[in-house]
């Protein structure tokens, strides 16, 4: 256990988007655009900023065109956001979006819930979608959700999240994001999970998304690295959860994850000290303690 960790990961910061989703109260765009801000100043190389999705499905997130037209041109980090059909692409090109990610489910059912569409009709409103980014050159991410399990389905066969992450790859994603979406997988399911996506796609082209609301993500996170798996993704403070997905409660916290790595050995150019500053800003900007663990512990200790 343990020989062959990968030396450098990176960490993909979703925060800004999959953290402040769920929020009940509308979090003002100026306080968005400070957390981002905090976020690219601790050195995370990619956030996702916003969501265009339908406003009425997210109205947490109603105001994406205008914080991804602030970024508009900006350097700092990569900033990319959530598409989930044409609309939302059109949206994405109009504010300059160098980066989108597009989103279905190893699931039939939580795919119908989250985006109203069956998975192949899902495919067919991502092929326009893939064809405009190619010609505008817009690098697009890829996330299968519900791979640990479904909240409607229960668990879910690994072959099949495999066959949605290899057609998504053979669309045109650079990456696939295997999304744990209600944080409740195991380390050794992780290995069954890992083993059935290795067969049909390289690892080298997977991110590992996971949910804490069990408390298992980092364990399942430590299976990714001993397979070779060098993308995490994480949120801020652990702020976060899918409101499409009963009880997808909390994401894992961009420095539980982060003091872990560096603990490990395993680097990420990320300043923790700065990441710090940025989850207490995220607790102060939402006015209540965030479930982060390393923050609480890392932000007493100042
Ligand atoms: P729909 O109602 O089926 O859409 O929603 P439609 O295509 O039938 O269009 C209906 C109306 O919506 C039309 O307007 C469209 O123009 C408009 P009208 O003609 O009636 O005036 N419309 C839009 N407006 C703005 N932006 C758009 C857009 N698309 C259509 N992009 C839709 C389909 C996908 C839009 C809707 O279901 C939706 O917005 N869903 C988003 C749900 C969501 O964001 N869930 C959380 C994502 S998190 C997640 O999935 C998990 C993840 O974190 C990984 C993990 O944890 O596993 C990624
Ligand atoms: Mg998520």
């Amino acid at each position: 256990m343990f020989d062959a960790l990968p030396e450098r990961v990176q960490v993909y910061e979703v925060g800004p988007r999959d953290g402040l989703q769920n929020e009940k109260a509308f979090v003002p765009s100026e306080d968005k655009i400070r957390l981002i801000d905090a976020l690219a100043a601790a050195g995370l190389p990619r956030i996702e900023i916003t969501s265009f999705v339908h406003p009425r499905w997210i109205p947490a997130l109603a105001d994406a065109d205008r914080i991804a037209g602030h970024y508009r041109g900006r350097s700092g980090s990569t900033w990319t956001a959530l598409v989930p059909n044409m609309r939302g692409f059109d949206r994405a090109l109009k504010t300059g979006m160098s980066e989108v990610a597009v989103f279905m489910s190893a699931s039939e059912t939580h795919n119908k819930r989250n985006i109203n569409k069956t998975r192949d009709e899902t495919y067919t409103a991502f092929e326009p979608v893939f064809a405009a980014c190619a010609e505008q050159g817009i690098a697009v991410r890829a996330y299968v959700s519900t791979v640990w399990g479904c909240p409607y389905e229960g668990e879910v066969d690994a072959a099949e999240a495999a066959d949605v992450a290899a057609r998504l790859l053979a669309m045109g994603a650079y990456q696939i994001s295997l999304g744990d979406t209600i944080g409740v997988g195991t380390p050794l399911q992780t290995r069954r999970v890992l083993d059935a996506i290795a067969a049909r796609v390289p690892l080298g082209d997977i991110a590992m998304h996971m949910h804490d609301t069990r408390g298992t993500a980092l364990a399942n996170c430590v299976v990714g690295l001993e397979y070779g798996v060098t993308t995490f993704d994480a949120s801020i403070a652990g702020l976060g959860g899918c409101p499409y997905a009963p009880g997808a409660s909390g994401n894992l916290a961009t420095e539980d994850l982060v003091y872990m790595l560096h603990g490990m050995g395993v680097a990420t150019g990320i300043d923790l000290d700065r990441l710090v500053d940025a989850g207490v800003l995220a607790q102060t900007l939402l006015g209540r303690t965030l479930p982060g663990r390393a923050l609480q512990a890392l932000a007493a200790g100042r």
